[in-house]
């Protein structure tokens, strides 16, 4: 198992580029399964969650390379079931259902695996494939899902804007017959990116990044090529840190538009953020608190970047207060932040951090990606040595983290 330690107290200074998107990339992956043909995806985070879905596609049938940040897949599915072993690797591993079940009329699994952050329940995501036709019956833990009929487009209403469940339905509907529309869809833009490429391979789908998406279902698909957009939460992790150390970062290759809801947040923190292009820099000055941060579906504050913002304001003057909306356990960083010093209350969905004026280094352990992210966030900006353990949560989603805070000037090494 394998550690980062980290030194902190260091100023962050320096310019570093933000990679493609997990939550872009793993879909769109999953979406090559629905596609004849090769696809290119430029701008691939090197990530382990990246591997996994490899690993699942391989498994199918496809083959699947991953080069200097840029994925090639040449889909050849010839078999329908992902093993219980690679549906535990990840989250994700759920979007093949979509697309398994859209290109083969057929999909066994098991539920997936990724991070603990609560019942993470996929009831939307079967309740609406049945409406579109599909069967699903249970038998030890293992879904078997069929569509005897073929599936059929439908008019779906979600009863919450599930970001997996509306990329499911998107996968399915491309080559179903006849018109889906899903009503009180996810907007998040990382859906906006998996249809851009689809569409690039012959899908015919509008509306996705609003509430309101429609797939007119078409015969085949061809393979792709295609750029996977930036990660909003990557990017989010970095401004985090800027503002835990005192520094002063430029970000290049971002998407300023995605952060709306971010960047407000470290303006009331006091940090000076200015935007041009696809760049942005961000400097710290000393913290305040933010009287009330709220994680709720895009376009409002995401909840993958509460903890890593959390990280940030628990050495800022005052009082700040989150309230985490989207998943019942997604504190569970705090345990470790109060070990480093923090002044942390959880209760229930409300967390109120009073600001100390510094944090210390301490042996502490990541339990999930974001969490984990925080920890780093934490520890640079800390005073003396962390070590941060179990940082395979944090190499689902950050490629090579300690490279990246190293070239910024972070004191940041892997053992
Ligand atoms: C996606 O997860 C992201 N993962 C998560 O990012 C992100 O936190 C989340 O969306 C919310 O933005 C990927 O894109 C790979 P949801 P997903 O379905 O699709 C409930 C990260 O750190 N729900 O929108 O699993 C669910 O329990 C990760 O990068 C149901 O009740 O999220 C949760 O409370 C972690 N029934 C809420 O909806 C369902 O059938 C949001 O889940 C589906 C979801």
């Amino acid at each position: 198992m394998q550690s980062l330690i980290v030194d902190g107290g260091n100023r962050l200074v320096g310019e570093t580029r933000v990679g493609g998107a997990k939550n872009s990339v793993l879909p769109i992956l999953a979406s090559t399964v629905l596609t004849d043909g090769e696809s290119v995806l430029h701008n691939c985070p090197v990530i382990s969650d990246v591997y996994s879905a490899e690993r699942i596609l391989t498994h199918l049938g496809c083959s699947s390379s991953l080069e200097e940040n840029t994925a090639i897949v040449k889909s050849s599915v010839n078999r329908y079931d992902i093993p219980e072993k690679l549906m535990c690797e990840m989250r994700s591993s759920i979007i093949f259902l979509g697309a398994l079940l859209g290109k083969t009329g057929r999909c066994t699994l098991s539920l997936p695996g990724g991070c603990e952050l609560g019942a993470r329940p996929i009831d939307i995501h079967i309740n609406s494939l049945k409406k579109m036709g599909a069967v699903v019956t249970e038998k030890f833990g293992t879904l078997d899902f069929s569509a005897p009929k073929g599936l059929c487009g439908s008019k779906l209403i979600l009863p919450f804007p599930s970001v997996g469940a509306t990329e499911n339905i998107i996968l399915a509907a491309c080559l179903a017959n006849g018109e889906t529309q899903i009503k009180n869809a996810a907007r998040e833009p990382e859906i906006a990116d998996l249809a851009d490429f689809l569409n690039k391979c012959g899908a015919k789908i509008t509306g996705a990044g609003e509430g309101t998406v429609i797939i007119n279902g078409v015969s085949s698909l061809k393979g792709s090529e295609h750029t996977i957009m930036p990660d909003r939460i990557v990017a989010a992790t970095y401004m985090s840190a800027a503002a835990s150390t005192g520094g002063e970062i430029r970000l290049t290759g971002i998407c300023r538009n995605d952060l709306d809801s971010v960047v407000p947040v470290f303006e009331e923190m006091g940090c000076y953020v200015y935007s041009y292009g696809d760049s942005m820099f961000i400097k710290a000055n000393k913290l305040h608190s933010v009287k009330k941060i709220l994680t709720m579906p895009y376009p409002a504050f995401p909840t993958d970047a509460q903890a890593v913002v959390m990280a940030a304001l628990a050495c800022a003057e005052g009082t700040s207060v989150f309230v985490e909306n989207i998943f019942e356990n997604r504190y569970q960083h705090v345990p470790a932040l109060t070990k480093m010093g923090a002044d942390i209350k959880v209760e229930g969905k409300v967390a109120i951090v009073e600001g100390v004026k510094s944090l210390s280094g301490a042996n502490v352990y990541a339990t999930d990606l974001r969490g984990g992210a925080a920890l780093v966030v934490a520890a640079l900006g800390a005073e003396g040595r962390t070590v941060i353990g179990n940082i395979h949560h944090i190499d689902r989603g950050y490629e090579n983290i300690e490279k990246s805070f190293s070239l910024l000037g972070g004191k940041i090494s892997r053992k």
